[in-house]
């Protein structure tokens, strides 16, 4: 054990591998060094932390941060700012840029573009094309890459792969877990013209329930053929969640906190196009069934899904509005004021945002409270209540689907290996890093 510290947070209850309780955290070098007492004045800082609770640091899965080319949505910067105000200390970022993460050299560019200037740590998706298929299993072990994504049914952007035997090959060419979109292209093809002139709400009938069964049946099929992991993102129905319950072999899922929260028609009602995304939300019954997944422990992680577009690109008249919102910076609050509400526990919660992610990726030396790794720790008041204002947001798109609601559960600091990138609303400097992964360790 290190006999000095940088920071020691003092008197907090963690939550860690010997479930909850109270207890110090000394961190060194960015590490964690100590769990237990510690004596005074060993520390550079000492932060009295009563009261509060410390989880590993949130990660989050799932971000769409549209640097480059869509800059006028968000930017690595901006989007890291809002992850980190919002409690989160690491994000997987999307491949549907402008240009596309399919390349080594666009991979590289992101991790360029993103070290030192985002304010948590980061990993990027390669995404699979038909062109790339044969230089996946390469792509996917680079520095900085969180694997491959695979849009199977298209939603912003023009990344897409729907053929089976395109499908087949990614799946025979990689080594490591891929992620899905899955809704399928033909069904969304064939049922277009459901979409109704200026009713978002069509949105949901368009691409129903069994566009989203067909795709995940199909791929469940495809990676058992072939003996690999699949990772299928933001499950929104109730039949992929029995189907999905009967393959974790094979298959982990994610759900976002706005399937979870937020359901048709009221969501329509009072958001319009702001509740407009891909999957789509859907009513209660579904929504039931995603808790029921949540509470079985068929649900591996939690992933915002952050997909920002300005509010003038959702003030359009469906379906020319583009599909998406942010939801990075509200992940924790959201679903800490559903622990409050009991559905439930926060060791859950941790379950899904740090250990799963960990269990998962096989991400290295992060997603634990534990000597030796990261000092990422999200910082969390489980009794503050606030209203989700507009002026809180980090993102470039300035709006939120949660904004004028209160939560009960904020998070209150966030530290990135052992530096407070945010403490009580306050950013500290950017110095993100890429997430290292125990399948592609770099050489020292
Ligand atoms: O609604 C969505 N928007 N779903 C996605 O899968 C992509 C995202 C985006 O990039 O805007």
């Amino acid at each position: 054990m290190a006999d000095s510290f940088d920071i020691v947070f003092k008197g907090a209850t963690l939550v860690n591998h010997t479930g909850e309780g109270e207890a110090d955290l000394g961190i060194r070098g960015g590490r964690i060094t100590a769990i237990g007492d510690i004596s005074e004045g060993l520390a550079d800082e000492t932060i009295d932390a009563t009261g509060l609770h410390i989880l590993p640091g949130v990660i989050d899965t799932q971000v769409h941060f549209r640097e480059p080319g869509m800059e006028h949505k968000e930017d690595l910067e901006t989007g890291s700012r809002a992850a980190v105000l919002g409690g989160v200390t690491a994000v997987f970022e999307m491949p549907n840029t402008k240009p596309p993460t399919t390349s080594r050299e666009a991979l590289a560019s992101k991790v360029a573009a993103a070290t030192g200037r985002m304010h948590c740590d980061f990993a990027f998706f390669v995404g699979a094309t038909h062109d790339n298929v044969d230089e996946l299993d390469e792509l996917e072990l680079l520095p900085g890459a969180a694997g491959v994504k695979v849009f199977a049914g298209s939603s912003t952007g023009n990344l897409l792969v729907d053929d089976e035997e395109t499908l087949a090959r990614v799946l025979a060419n990689i080594r490591r877990r891929a992620s899905f979109h899955s809704e399928d292209e033909a069904r969304l093809n064939d049922r277009m013209s459901l979409q109704r002139e200026g009713d978002p709400s069509s949105h949901t009938e368009w691409r129903d329930p069994i566009a989203a069964l067909v795709s995940t049946e199909r791929l469940l099929r495809l990676a058992t053929e072939a003996g690999k992991r699949i990772h299928i993102l933001h499950v929104s129905t109730a039949a992929e969640m029995g189907l999905l319950a009967l393959h974790k072999d094979v298959a982990s899922v994610e759900v976002t906190p706005q399937h979870l929260t937020l359901a048709t028609p009221d969501a329509y009602d009072r958001l319009g196009t702001r509740a407009q995304m891909n999957p789509p939300l859907r009513d209660r019954a579904h929504q039931e069934q995603l808790w029921w997944g949540l509470s079985q422990g068929v649900v591996d992680v939690l992933g915002s899904d952050h997909a920002p577009h300005t509010f003038d690109e959702k003030s359009g008249s469906y379906p020319a509005t583009p599909s998406g919102m942010p939801g990075v910076q509200t992940l924790v609050p959201v679903m800490l004021d559903h622990v409050n509400a009991g559905r439930l526990s926060l060791a859950r919660f941790v379950d899904l945002t740090s250990a799963g992610p960990q269990r998962l990726f096989g991400i290295a030396g992060k997603g634990r409270i534990a000597v030796g790794y990261d000092a990422d720790l999200t910082i969390v008041d489980l009794k503050a209540e606030r209203v989700v204002e507009d002026a809180w947001l980090g993102s470039k798109c300035g709006w939120s689907p949660f904004t004028g609601q209160t939560f009960k559960g904020w998070p209150v600091g966030t530290v990135v290996r052992g530096r407070l990138a945010m403490w009580d609303g306050e950013l500290g400097t950017a110095d993100g890093a890429p997430v290292r992964f125990g399948e592609a360790l770099p050489k020292a």
